[in-house]
């Protein structure tokens, strides 16, 4: 046999090693962190150049341990952003990882504060029992409710619940908002995006999606679970730019190609 040919043989045989190693061990923890601006319409210039952490799809499991979560908060803490998102699936049908995840997103040291929503695997663990387990640690949970991010005049965030399971409804979440204030919808599934464009929603966050976790070059997710087929990144939709965050863990099938975990932080600007 050739050296070239033995070579060969070798990579091929490396690769054949390490390619489940890659797709399991290795991508599924390298995180990307995705630092981006965007201008909000009506910002007060006070706010000009908040920092809206964004994370997504945490899924806090067996397959996600919280000790991995842990250690991206802190990465997180050694830059604290002012105002820290999850927009759900904190959990995977695993009701003992509720309290655990709600305490380490507690520790994000954001100025404003921690907001959450939920997303349909939250529902399928026990979406009242997580918001119980949020509210106790001092994580935000918005249901179809809105607050003011840095008080009244400032930023509305806005939290529409889970769709998938039944439990949005944009019309109660923007009950008293109003189109001349600056706002930030989070929602779950990026599907919303044309109830949300219809209110005129400048900018939503989503997740739901993880990117496909499985993508592959020039051709993208093979499967995503969204009725309009929205993968991940920015996406306009009749005048709302929505992001479709990537989300930072996995569902029991713990492999990640060409779609690492995302830490998203976008900076707002008001002009
Ligand atoms: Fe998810």
């Amino acid at each position: 046999m050739s050296r070239r040919r033995l070579l060969e043989l070798a990579g091929l045989a490396g690769a054949a090693l390490l390619g489940p190693v890659w797709v399991t061990k290795v991508e599924p923890r390298w995180v990307d962190w995705v630092r981006q601006e965007a201008v909000m319409p009506k910002l007060p210039r006070r706010l000009d150049g908040l920092r809206v952490l964004h994370l997504s799809d945490i899924h806090a499991s067996g397959a996600v341990p919280l000790p991995w979560v842990r250690s991206v908060i802190e990465q997180i803490n050694r830059d604290p952003p002012d105002v820290a998102v999850i927009t759900g699936d904190l959990v995977t049908e695993d009701r003992s990882y509720m309290a655990g995840v709600a305490a380490e997103l507690a520790r994000i040291r954001a100025k404003h504060g921690v907001f959450s929503i939920l997303g349909n695997h939250d529902y399928w663990t026990d979406g009242p029992a997580l918001s119980r387990c949020l509210e106790a640690a001092g994580v935000h949970h918005l249901r179809n409710e809105s607050t003011w991010v840095g008080g009244p005049g400032g930023l509305r965030l806005i939290g529409i619940d889970d769709h998938w399971t039944g439990n949005d409804d944009l019309d109660r979440a923007l009950a008293g908002v109003g189109e001349h204030e600056a706002r930030l919808l989070l929602m779950h599934s990026p599907d919303l995006a044309y109830p949300a464009s219809r209110a005129n929603i400048p900018i939503a966050l989503c997740g739901h999606t993880h990117g496909g976790q499985v993508r592959l070059p020039w051709y993208g997710a093979l499967i995503v679970p969204s009725e309009h087929g929205f993968q991940a990144g920015w996406y306009d939709v009749n005048g709302t730019r929505m992001y479709v965050n990537r989300g930072l863990g996995t569902l029991d099938l713990k492999v990640r190609l060409h779609c690492r975990p995302e830490v998203h932080e976008l900076t707002l600007r008001s002009a």
